[in-house]
């Protein structure tokens, strides 16, 4: 097949699978592809529309007819602008009330075929480093590259910390982010379909004491055995 390589980097909140993944892209010339933030663009909506986090029915059907787009854009803070509807919700899915549901959301079968499908699309030509949960295991079983990326919480919830105090957010404890982080870690890979998992085939990279330069590193220097292998 004539497809372009696909990078699959999955792992828990906080591993750096965003940052990383999007410096990977650049560097290789491949698109980026944050799964997650079509998660987060669905809790925003039904959080916006008062639907309740289980109503299954509900929540499927705006699953299957709303209409998300991750549009590439210029500002280094966002460099991925995300709509619903037609409206710009960057912003709005990285607020605490939609960072608490979407694990909730994200387990529903119906919403998870209906973001899939999508994925499938944008990934048929290849050419794409794409993050998640279930990347490696479930969208791109076939990905060239699969990524399991990993920290300990405490260094995750220190790294969620700074996020904050960068964006002005008013501060949360260490405590708190930790026991966030662990609760979302323990749903996102309980739950019935395409928990997270690390994918047989993939290779795992645990951060604690590097930075996202090394990281970064560590994975394109992967992508370029694999290439010289094939
Ligand atoms: O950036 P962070 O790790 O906090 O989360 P995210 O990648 O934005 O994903 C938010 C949530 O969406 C996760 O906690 C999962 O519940 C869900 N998700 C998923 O189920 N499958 C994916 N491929 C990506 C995200
Ligand atoms: O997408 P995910 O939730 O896995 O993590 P992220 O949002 O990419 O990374 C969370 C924060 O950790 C960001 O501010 C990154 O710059 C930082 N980070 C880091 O300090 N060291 C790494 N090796 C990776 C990420």
């Amino acid at each position: 097949c004539d497809r372009q390589p696909i990078i699959a980097i999955d792992g828990p909140a906080g591993a750096g699978k965003s940052t990383v993944a999007r410096q990977v892209a650049t560097e290789l010339g491949l698109v980026y592809l944050d799964s997650g933030a079509m998660y987060r663009a669905i809790t925003w909506l039904v959080l916006q529309k008062g639907i309740a986090i289980d109503d299954e029915c509900a929540i499927a059907e705006l699953a299957n007819q709303c209409k998300i787009q991750l549009i590439p854009s210029e500002d280094l803070q966002s460099p991925v602008r995300v709509w619903i509807n037609d409206i710009d919700v960057t912003q709005a899915i990285r607020s605490i009330e939609v960072t608490s549901n979407v694990s909730a959301i994200a387990a529903q079968n119906a919403v998870r075929q209906a973001l899939v499908e999508q994925q499938h699309s944008w990934g048929k030509k290849g050419g794409l480093v794409a993050e998640g949960r279930d990347i490696g295991t479930h969208v791109f079983p076939d990905a060239e590259l699969k990524i399991f990326l990993t920290a300990s919480v405490s260094e995750r919830a220190r790294r969620r910390q700074q996020d904050f105090n960068k964006q002005g957010q008013p501060e949360v404890s260490l405590e708190q982010l930790e026991r966030d982080i662990a609760e979302r870690d323990w749903k996102d890979s309980t739950r019935k379909v395409s928990p997270l998992q690390k994918a047989a085939d993939a290779i795992e990279v645990k951060t604690d004491g590097l930075n996202v330069s090394e990281v970064t590193a560590q994975i394109v220097n992967h992508y370029q055995q694999r290439l010289s292998q094939w």
